[in-house]
């Protein structure tokens, strides 16, 4: 399936017709509380109201969703007959809708996502996550991936500071950990190098919160989600996850945390490769990175990493012993399979060493 990417040049136009050609009478609207503050969607939600399509909305969910969260949906979904879904919002949004496509069995409805965040790329992904008694879930389905994208940089004007930072790095660690997964392909690399490159040239704009900055970032979070729909996340996304849940942190602000020291650890280390294409594919690599950072060595691509990172002022964490036994044995070890090296507990655990401060008693 070939997903429709609209940019907003005209008013919303691109939903009318996209409710139009699908000829939608009831619109299921997956959104959160900043629906109400994103005044040009509201507008036009409400506008297609007035003309007669009966709007549900569903907004009983959380950041990080719940799986009762998704049956309720669902069950709304149901009951309301509706032939269309609009997601708008971040990777929760997406998320739950996705899920609710999938788990009504409704699986050829139209489907439009409106991204209110840049960072996740989740409106071009087949992977939608929810937590079931405190566990983390996935859902891997094609048929989850939206029809229809919205891009809408207008979307992004109110985002606060640490949300817009935390989402670029979210952006920025698919397109590397893609980049370096045992699973990239030359298709996979060329969105990574593009989503690289693209981050790198909207960051200022972005972070200065301007219309170009906004579109340009959307859009390049796009793309890094479409490399790792391919490739998937490493090592980077595997660690993060407990770090995110035991010290309260956003997940972009983790994985950066996390692939600032697997970066440079990659190039010490590709005598630990167990990507099947070999020692000196993973070298190959190197340049190609290189090349979409812009610069020609890999360690100046490691420098500019961290640049970022300094610039960001980001907080790292301090971790007890205790917390570093707890997440070196808590990695999501699906996800430590697509990393190009060999990691176990002991590296996992001086690597934590690394990722956060250590607590000294
Ligand atoms: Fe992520």
């Amino acid at each position: 399936m070939k997903q429709l990417f609209f940019d907003n040049k005209n008013n919303y136009e691109s939903i009318d017709c996209w409710v139009n050609d699908n000829h939608i009478t009831r619109l299921f609207v997956v959104c959160g509380n900043t629906f109400k503050h994103l005044t040009g969607i509201s507008n036009k939600i409400y506008e297609l109201e007035d003309k007669g399509i009966e709007i549900i909305f569903f907004s009983d969910y959380s950041p990080n969703p719940i799986y009762e969260s998704v049956v309720n949906g669902v069950d709304l979904f149901k009951k309301s007959h509706a032939d269309g879904i609009i997601a708008i919002g971040g990777g929760s949004a997406m998320d739950v809708a996705k899920c609710i496509k999938i788990y009504s069995s409704m699986v050829k409805t139209p489907f439009m996502a409106i991204p209110t965040t840049a960072g996740t790329g989740s409106e071009s992904t087949k992977f939608a996550v929810y937590y079931k008694d405190g566990v983390k879930q996935g859902l891997t389905d094609e048929r989850c991936i939206p029809d229809a994208v919205l891009f809408d940089p207008g979307a992004l004007k109110a985002l606060p500071m640490y949300q817009r930072k935390a989402t670029m790095c979210d952006a920025l660690c698919h397109g590397i950990e893609s980049f370096w997964s045992v699973n990239s392909t030359d298709e996979s690399r060329k969105y990574s190098a593009l989503a690289i490159k693209e981050i790198l040239k909207n960051m200022d704009g972005y972070l200065n919160n301007t219309d170009e900055g906004n579109e340009g970032m959307l859009k390049a979070s796009n793309i890094a989600g479409q490399a790792i729909n391919i490739a998937q996340t490493t090592a980077g996304h595997a660690m993060c996850y407990k770090i995110t849940s035991l010290f309260g942190i956003s997940h972009g602000h983790a994985a950066m945390l996390c692939d600032r020291v697997l970066f440079p650890e990659m190039l010490k280390k590709t005598d630990k490769c167990i990507d099947v294409r070999g020692e000196d594919y993973l070298k190959t690599l190197f340049d190609e990175i290189s090349n979409a950072f812009g610069v020609e060595k890999i360690e100046d691509a490691v420098r500019n990493f961290d640049v970022i990172f300094e610039k960001l002022e980001l907080d790292i964490p301090v971790a007890s012993d205790w917390e570093l036994n707890e997440l070196a044995c808590s990695v999501n070890a699906e996800r430590l399979k697509n990393h190009p090296l060999k990691l176990n507990e002991d590296d996992l655990r001086e690597l934590y060493k690394q990722i956060l401060k250590v607590e000294r008693i």
